[in-house]
């Protein structure tokens, strides 16, 4: 069975386009591969989070995912910093980086140039914790936003030059970035990604806890057009293409399908269409979630998960450390 790899980094609540872009994937994938799933929680702090916050958030965060359908019994689950390998090959990873590779990211490079001035040395050198969270498993695939795809790459590069330098030790992992379709998009600005805003107005976003209520008006006051026609058509009629995407990606039913059945109809019954659809998916998410967070059975989880992960991890470390030659017994 091949082995895969993912890391999330819960710095706000989970989105509905985190769950159709990639969580809904991570469940259909536990039955394919051996998947390892871990909450990144040291990649968090690269700015500055309310501890309070970021707590409630690493929480949400593992019991949405079990919520969603990711399975203990079939994935292995765990907090990053219970894994103490992470950060001890994160800095041996940093040993075989080259400042002029960590220059070249599109994240760090884009900040700078923006002149951001409270940028940390933990952000900069953060690519070489995440190789380390990769290759301490040794997993054949790593899949990944399109955002993500660079510092797979060097992860990739750090592992060839490591095996050429002391004989084959990692897998070189291929990213794996999402089949068309996965783009879910803002509700209010359908020419952008569905994600939490910076301005605090969230209308075009929908996040799985979001009240039934709160999340119906959302989808209920979704920018649509004028052309009064319900089809599909991605380039004219993009809001109501993203609508329709989102329904279909939920209950499994064509995309073509549904936009003949409103076909001569109004744009408020589509709609009303896609806000029953995600709400029924939301409130299935959030009883379970509600459960879960009551059972203790995050805990249990966290432990195994931590168990599992670092008996993998270990091992890893210990013949890279090894291979080095930093141990001397
Ligand atoms: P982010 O929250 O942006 O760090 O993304 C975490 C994961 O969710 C990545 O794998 C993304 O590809 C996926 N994701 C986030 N937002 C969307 C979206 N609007 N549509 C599809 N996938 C998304
Ligand atoms: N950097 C990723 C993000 O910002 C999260 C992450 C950390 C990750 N380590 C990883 C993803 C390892 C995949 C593999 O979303």
């Amino acid at each position: 069975m091949k082995r895969m790899l993912s890391g999330i980094k819960p710095t706000g609540q989970l989105t509905l386009g985190n769950y159709i872009g990639a969580l809904k994937n991570f469940v259909n994938y536990q039955d394919e591969y051996e998947m390892y799933v871990f909450i990144a929680n040291l990649h968090c702090i690269t700015n500055y989070q309310e501890p309070a916050q970021l707590r409630k958030n690493l929480k949400d965060a593992v019991a949405l995912y079990l919520a969603c359908g990711l399975d203990p019994n079939k994935s292995v689950i765990f907090l990053q910093t219970d894994v103490k390998a992470h950060p001890e090959l994160g800095y041996i990873m940093a040993c075989y980086t080259y400042m002029g590779e960590l220059n070249r990211m599109t994240q760090f490079k884009d900040k700078m140039q923006k002149g951001e001035k409270s940028m940390t040395a933990g952000l900069y050198t953060y690519p070489c914790l995440m190789a380390a969270d990769i290759l301490l498993y040794n997993p054949d695939y790593v899949p990944v936003g399109d955002d993500q795809k660079q510092h797979v790459e060097l992860t990739r590069d750090i592992a060839q030059r490591f095996n050429n330098l002391y004989s084959e030790t990692f897998t070189v992992p291929e990213p794996l970035t999402q089949k068309v379709g996965a783009r879910i998009m803002s509700l209010q600005d359908p020419s952008k990604k569905m994600s939490k805003s910076d301005d605090g107005d969230n209308k075009g976003c929908i996040f799985l806890l979001d009240d039934l209520a709160v999340a119906r008006k959302k989808i209920m006051s979704a920018v649509t057009d004028s052309y009064a026609d319900v089809k599909l058509d991605k380039e004219n009629q993009p809001g109501l293409y993203n609508l329709i995407e989102i329904a279909s990606a939920l209950n499994g039913r064509p995309m073509q399908d549904i936009a003949d059945e409103f076909k001569g109809k109004g744009y408020g019954e589509l709609k009303k269409y896609v806000a029953d659809v995600v709400c029924d998916k939301l409130a299935e998410i959030q009883a379970k979630y509600n459960e879960i967070m009551t059972s203790g059975m995050i805990e249990t989880v966290l432990k195994e998960g931590a168990e599992k992960a670092s008996y993998v991890a270990n091992k890893t470390l210990a013949k890279v450390k090894r291979k080095i030659g930093l141990e001397i017994r």
